[in-house]
């Protein structure tokens, strides 16, 4: 079976030789998938894409004059698949439902920290040989904090471990729970916890058409004033300039986001400088450092993350080239 991996770095190709175990050909992309690049496929049984790789109709519709019938992402999040499509054209796609949860919780607990302790300030200060100590400096402790984790999933779950173990009240909204979550946090409706949290965590997924702008002024108008807010989701759930505003009127007090709108043109890539960046939100939420924080969607990128989501994305294509499907496939939600 001939594999085609986009957006494979360099780090993660021995990781992808030495899972693979002689099952696939595997040939390694470095690049996301594009327009520009979909004709790498062609030749293979099967292709692998990660988040933000272009796997719209356009792209679908070759695979599938290709004869490519699985195309998986090795993914959580699939929101970049085009389920329809690949209904339509008889695509099989499938995801890896879960990988190290820690992996992105870490980085939400420490961008909420670091926001929560003004680490960013604190260190620019000094940077600038300024070693005064301002009231802007001033914290409260975790454990006296209340944090709210938004989406009691796998991850939201990790991290409301994680804050819990610092002692921190940790309160958590999800429109069905699991009895998981329901053992492991307070569950609370969303008002109450806007309301009772010095730091809210996203950590819902994103459904095209159905939660864009999820944190919008009305979402952000309910929070504590002075809160904390951290994005490791996805971009399109944060409705940025209502963000910027509530940063500026001090309701939030800092914005720490993995994750932003139209990360494509971003990721992988490097511009002289800011200005340079193609995408206004990114330049915008740049420019409001040090109360906003943006890494450049590092959440899972870690090695026991890593070797999940290829260990999974090779289960799924093993059980798809004997079984005909795989238990991790995403199906088109009846409409
Ligand atoms: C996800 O798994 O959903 C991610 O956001 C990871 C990234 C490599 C796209």
């Amino acid at each position: 079976v001939k594999i085609t991996a986009y957006g494979v770095r360099a780090l993660e190709e021995p990781y992808f030789d030495r899972l693979n175990q002689d099952q696939f050909t595997c040939k390694y992309v470095r690049e996301l998938l594009t327009h520009d690049n979909v004709a790498a496929a062609k030749g293979s049984d099967a292709v692998l894409v990660r988040g933000n790789c272009i796997v719209d109709r356009q792209n679908l519709q070759r695979f599938a004059d290709w004869g490519i019938r699985a195309v998986f992402t090795r993914s959580v999040g699939y929101n970049h698949l085009d389920l329809q499509a690949a209904a339509d054209l008889g695509i099989t796609l499938a995801r890896v439902p879960g990988y190290s949860p820690t992996a992105v919780a870490e980085l939400a607990l420490t961008l909420g920290m670091a926001q929560f302790r003004h680490v960013s300030l604190a260190v620019d200060q000094t940077r600038q040989a300024n070693f005064t100590v301002s009231a802007n400096l001033f914290s409260r402790e975790i454990h006296t904090a209340t944090v709210g984790i938004l989406g009691a999933g796998r991850i939201g779950l990790a991290e409301a471990k994680l804050y819990q173990g610092l002692g921190a009240r940790v309160l958590a909204y999800d429109p069905r729970p699991s009895a998981t979550a329901q053992a492991t946090v307070t569950v609370v409706p969303l008002s109450e916890l806007l309301a009772q949290s010095d730091i809210v965590s996203v950590h819902v997924p994103y459904f095209p058409g159905e939660n864009d702008n999820l944190i919008d002024t009305e979402f952000l108008a309910q929070m504590k004033p002075g809160a904390v807010l951290v994005n490791t989701a996805r971009g399109e759930l944060a409705d940025v300039p209502a963000i910027l505003n509530a940063l500026g009127t001090g309701q939030l007090s800092g914005y720490g986001t993995d994750v932003f709108r139209d990360e494509v043109a971003l990721l992988g890539k490097q511009f002289a400088t800011l200005d340079e960046v193609p995408n206004a939100e990114a330049r915008q939420l740049m420019a409001a450092y040090p109360k906003v924080l943006v890494t450049p969607h590092v959440g899972s990128y870690t090695e026991p993350a890593l070797v999940d989501m290829i260990r999974i994305s090779y289960a799924n294509f093993h059980d798809f080239f004997t079984t005909g499907t795989t238990s991790n496939a995403i199906r088109v939600a009846a409409s």
